[in-house]
């Protein structure tokens, strides 16, 4: 894994945004996942700056969402598929129609999860995923004790996962659903590229486990220390816990060739 400990969350959206616009410009026809919660916004902030000064387009991309609640209606402001459609794809110039997730509103949840594999597929894959990491540990909305081969699937959401959700829904969590539709762990490894964004000491006990910590079900996000190309943004709070945080600054220092 690369791990790139920046001072603070602004510094560590920087630098996230510069890994998207370095991917951008070697591929204008860039396939990106995109994940929703707190942690990306600074992110696609920055990304948008980038598109208004005319230094990244996104023009040419397809964005596949990471996951989706099940049941929120076409309209609803928490809807994963509404959240990136106004925190990313308004602000920038990518096509809304080359933008999809799973659909949550399926009747039959296995086949659109089938489905959404096939549309995955079919784009030839994710080149670069953006993801965020929950404080147990999950990832899109594999929760602990998920398979690290799980596919796209119908999810349960552990209580956890949705008091922290709740800050989106008024803090009233009764209205925050119980189930979703998740791209699955090794789903996720698919992609080419994995870049983690991770800040606030909140996180510190997550980004621990699942970077030094062993692969194991327990914290899905561990399953990353299976996968060739990671790139992991974090702040200094969120890299309080880590064992080898002065090696990963010396890694960076000696430059890209030391690897
Ligand atoms: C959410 C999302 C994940 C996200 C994670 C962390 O429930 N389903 O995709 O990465 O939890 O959220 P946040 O970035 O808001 O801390």
């Amino acid at each position: 894994m690369e791990i790139l400990i920046e001072r603070d969350a602004e510094a560590v959206a920087r630098s996230a945004a510069g890994v998207v616009i370095d991917q951008l410009g070697a591929n204008p026809r860039t396939v990106l996942g995109l994940a929703t919660g707190s942690s990306p916004l600074g992110l696609y902030q920055e990304l948008a700056a980038a598109v208004r000064d005319g230094r990244a387009s996104l023009a040419g991309c397809r964005g596949f969402l990471l996951d989706e609640y099940v049941g929120l209606p076409a309209g609803h402001p928490e809807r994963y598929r509404t959240v990136i459609q106004r925190e990313l794809v308004d602000q920038v110039d990518l096509d809304p129609d080359r933008v999809q997730g799973p659909d949550g509103l399926a009747d039959d949840l296995d086949e659109a999860a089938a489905r959404y594999e096939a549309a995955i597929r079919e784009a030839g894959g994710v080149d670069l995923q953006v993801l965020g990491v929950g404080a147990n540990g999950h990832i899109a909305f594999n929760e602990p004790g998920s398979s690290l081969a799980s596919r796209t699937r119908p999810a349960v959401l552990t209580q956890r996962t949705r008091e922290a959700n709740a800050r989106f829904f008024e803090d009233e969590i009764d209205a925050v659903p119980r189930r979703c539709l998740t791209q699955g762990i090794g789903t996720i490894l698919e992609a080419r590229h994995l870049l983690m964004v991770v800040a606030g000491e909140h996180k510190a006990e997550a980004v621990a486990q699942f970077v030094e910590g062993p692969v194991s079900a327990r914290c899905p996000a561990s399953a990353l220390q299976l996968h060739p190309r990671v790139t992991v943004c974090l702040d200094e709070a969120a890299a309080s816990r880590l064992e080898l945080g002065d090696y990963y600054r010396e890694v960076r220092a000696a430059g890209p060739a030391a690897d």
